[in-house]
């Protein structure tokens, strides 16, 4: 193991309201909750109602140029900021032709189809050509057209974009929005005054990646969604509802902050209702507010408390969540109606017990991640989300840290509904006013999510992390946290000066990686609540059972981590022994791309991963799942496939929860061992073909057997979707895996066959993948080598219902087909 290359020793290696709610101009105190009966709501004349429009489908996209205008759209060449109305020039008149342009739906990343590329500097973006050095394909050009009906004269009107990478600028009908840095903060433009009313309108976003944020794969363009909301001048403001709950035995009350803006020159009397409903969508609580008259052109908060008997609590068990429904009233009329989805649970944290969750200690089983997955990048449909998170949630995963910045919205949804923990990270630590304005943001946007426990404001930043600087910086973000939401605790990644710096601030201490003593920092520092930010980052490949610096490869043993980390073992028996210790986040759930340590070039995705770039196990799923999920577990490797090593010892691994295995080979016993809490077990075997098997008991009794048998040649791939329906709503996706099987029907683990998948009714492939660090085969195509046995594609629905089928095929190889329902279900509301 060499080439340790990034950090062996430090690592060197508006929306106008939003602007508005931080101005205290525009807040004043509001009236309470009258306890007065709930006068019953007025209907909502239907005009008056919120629409809130996915704006992801039919966009153009073309490629633009870093350093040339003339291959930029004539972007710089000319006076582009001196007159409103002639901004993004070209690509914003009305009769730009666009036939040379690319058609495509949101998210989109442009990164994950340009070609690999060998040069020392794209080494943590995985090898594709973004960054100064490459002009041609560091700029992007999104132009959409959409008309407006006449009808929505006097509405107000936004656009909504959860995450553009990055520095991107925008305009609407040639009047230049706004422009934003980060790619991973949500930003928001009122276009009210610029909306061609009755008419078509062009919305242009130019996307600059020429720049990094990160140090891992970002991808570029508009990989999130884009939304257009219309409302009434009186509406809650973007993200304007706060949420939370003191439980106090069969009754949770709840306190409601709801910001309403009113954008209009009178001064109407409005009030606030709110309504509760739980989990089965009963109403539970309403309450609404006395009357209050709103400044023109300003904004009120308005507060309430509701009572809620018998709250069903929200856990990582049993994710239950209540709905909180807004309506804005003015004049005994309905104008606005937002939607809260919201959980009711206690938490803290103590410094000897670590964290309680709802009054019982919940260890932290967590995973560092990124955000790309294999076949789609950083362009992650909804169901992705989902489909990671349920990946975790089956190795006994309890939590998740949205390293290293804000995550997607639907990433959080995912979370809430399936009962997974979240320490939601912000991006670039600073006290400047933009970073902070992104910090407030991130907390605006997501402080209602019950899975969000603590706040994240930055990792290793190692050149502030000790210093008085870094403390005073620390401080000014806690305020601005403390601020938006005092229910939540604040950390730092911290990758060394524990003990200094903001150490003074956070309310609980990070430590990535193993701090030099860990017990002497309790010791030393018996208030402040501890957990492992980043741990264990063992390196590992699929199905790979020795190191191959050749190709790229690590082997799967719980054997390789870099001089910083250590073993999923060590880490976590480490912490299992320490109850101080809230848990950990281990580096990583899932591989990514970039960051191929300890190799290079040709490898082009990191090894981290307790699971590859498509979602497949390698050998640790199973130590995690053994040691954090409460199932019994056994699992045995490698594989039994070594023609040309008959007679020569194979170590042979277990990963089990049980009390003793034994293990078999061709039925002639090896030996049993007892299994040491957090431990694996090991035999050392003579190979020869055959059948190896472990034979798992408790209480004297075998409950659990596993084999590995010697494979014959690839004869037929097996499809097996993820899911046998999905929703024919344009958006939902299935993963088709593919496994390549001998004529017994057994994985063969080491095929590589090259794999042809075809989609026949109401669907289309969108990525394909197969975890192979080193491939540099297309992730868009319909074309994957099988890695080890394995490859994968994702088939998204279109919005006809119908019989999905899917087939692959392999030279030589029978084929293999799914069949998957599209079952009817609408688009979401959407611009046309
Ligand atoms: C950590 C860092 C991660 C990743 C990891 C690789 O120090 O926080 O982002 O770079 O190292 O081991």
């Amino acid at each position: 193991m060499r080439n340790w290359t990034r950090r062996d020793v430090m690592k060197t290696g508006l929306m106008a309201s939003l602007g508005a709610w931080a101005s205290p101009r525009l807040i004043s105190g509001g009236p309470s909750e009258s306890d007065a009966p709930v006068p019953p709501a007025p209907d909502a004349p239907a005009a008056a109602q919120r629409e809130r429009l996915l704006l992801d489908f039919g966009w153009r996209f073309h490629l633009g140029h870093a350093d040339d205008p003339q291959r930029d759209f004539g972007y710089g060449a000319g006076e582009e900021f001196a007159k409103t109305g002639e901004f993004l020039r070209g690509p914003s008149r009305p009769d730009f032709d666009v036939s040379a342009w690319q058609e495509v739906d949101l998210p989109h990343d442009w990164v994950v189809e340009l070609p690999f590329e060998n040069a020392a500097p794209l080494y943590n973006q995985g090898f594709k050509p973004v960054g100064r050095d490459y002009p041609a394909t560091s700029i992007g050009w999104y132009r959409r057209v959409f008309d407006l009906p006449a009808s929505d004269h006097g509405r107000r009107l936004s656009l909504e974009f959860d995450g553009v990478f990055r520095d991107c600028q925008v305009a609407l009908n040639g009047v230049f929005l706004g422009r934003n840095l980060s790619g991973y903060a949500p930003f928001a433009f009122d276009v009210t005054a610029l909306a061609n009313y009755g008419g078509p309108n062009v919305l242009v976003v130019r996307a600059d990646a020429t720049e990094h944020e990160g140090w891992f794969y970002e991808g570029a363009g508009i990989y999130r969604h884009v939304w257009l909301v219309k409302t009434a001048p009186q509406h809650v403001a973007q993200w304007g509802t706060y949420v939370t709950s003191a439980v106090h035995a069969r009754l949770a009350t709840l306190t409601v902050a709801t910001q309403v803006v009113n954008e209009a020159d009178d001064t109407p009397s409005c009030r606030v209702r709110s309504t509760v409903t739980d989990p089965e969508g009963r109403v539970v609580a309403s309450a609404v507010t006395v009357p209050a008259r709103l400044a023109a052109w300003t904004g009120r908060e308005f507060s309430q408390q509701l009572n809620v008997q018998s709250p069903a609590l929200w856990s990582v068990e049993t994710p239950r969540l209540y709905r909180l429904t807004t309506a804005v009233e003015v004049a005994g009329a309905e104008v606005d109606r937002y939607e809260t989805p919201f959980g009711i649970r206690t938490m803290r944290f103590d410094p000897d017990q670590g964290f309680f969750l709802n009054g019982q200690r919940v260890e932290l089983k967590g995973t560092c991640n990124h955000q790309d997955h294999a076949g789609v990048g950083s362009a992650l449909p909804d169901r992705l989300q989902a489909y990671r998170i349920e990946r975790l949630k089956a190795m006994g995963s309890n939590a998740y840290r949205t390293s290293h910045n804000p995550p997607t919205p639907e990433l959080l949804d995912a979370c809430d509904r399936l009962g997974m923990l979240v320490l939601d990270e912000n991006r670039m630590m600073s006290s400047s006013e933009q970073a902070l304005t992104q910090f407030s943001r991130l907390i605006r946007r997501d402080r209602n999510h019950p899975c969000v426990f603590a706040w994240s404001i930055g990792n290793e930043e190692w050149f502030v992390q000790g210093s008085e600087r870094g403390a005073m910086i620390a401080a000014t973000m806690k305020q601005v946290a403390r601020r938006l939401d005092p229910s939540r605790p604040i950390t730092e990644a911290m990758n060394g000066d524990w003990g200094k710096g903001l150490s003074s601030v956070v309310d609980v201490q990070g430590f990535n990686y193993f701090a030099s003593d860990i017990d002497e920092f309790h010791r030393g520092h018996p208030h402040l609540p501890s957990m492992g930010s980043e741990t264990a980052s063992t390196v590992s490949t699929r199905g790979i059972y020795a190191n191959d610096t050749t190709r790229g490869y690590l082997s799967a043993y719980d054997l390789n981590f870099p001089p910083w980390a250590a073993t999923a073992e060590r880490w976590w028996s480490y912490y299992d022994a320490r109850p101080f210790l809230a848990g950990g986040f281990v580096w990583t759930g899932f591989d990514y791309r970039g960051e191929p340590t300890p190799y290079k070039w040709p490898c082009i995705s990191s090894h981290f991963g307790i699971l590859d770039t498509c979602g497949f196990p390698k050998d640790n799923f199973w130590y995690y799942q053994a040691w954090w999920g409460g199932a019994p577990v056994l699992h045995l490797f490698p594989h039994w496939n070594w023609p040309g090593k008959e007679g020569q010892e194979i170590e042979v691994w277990v990963h089990s929860n049980l009390e003793r295995v034994e293990l078999f080979l061709n039925g002639a016993s090896l030996g049993a061992q007892d299994v040491k809490r957090d431990t694996h077990l090991t035999w050392k075997v003579p190979y020869a073909p055959g059948t190896l098997e472990a034979r798992g008991s408790k209480g004297g009794q075998v409950v659990l057997t596993d084999r590995r048998e010697t494979t014959g040649a690839p004869a037929r791939l097996l499809l097996v979707p993820d899911r046998d329906a999905i929703a024919a709503d344009r958006e939902d996706v299935v993963v088709v895996e593919a496994r390549v099987l001998d004529a017994s029907g057994r994985i063969v683990p080491v095929a590589d066959d090259e794999v042809t998948f075809t989609v026949t009714g109401p669907g289309r492939i969108v990525g394909v993948g197969n975890g192979d660090p080193s491939s540099h085969e297309a992730d868009k195509g319909s074309v994957r080598r099988a890695f080890n046995g394995l490859c994968m594609a994702i088939v998204q629905a279109t919005k006809d219902p119908g019989a999905l089928r899917v087939e692959a095929t392999a030279p030589g190889l029978a084929a293999g087909e799914a069949a998957v329902t599209c079952r009817p279900a609408a688009v979401r509301p959407s611009v046309g």
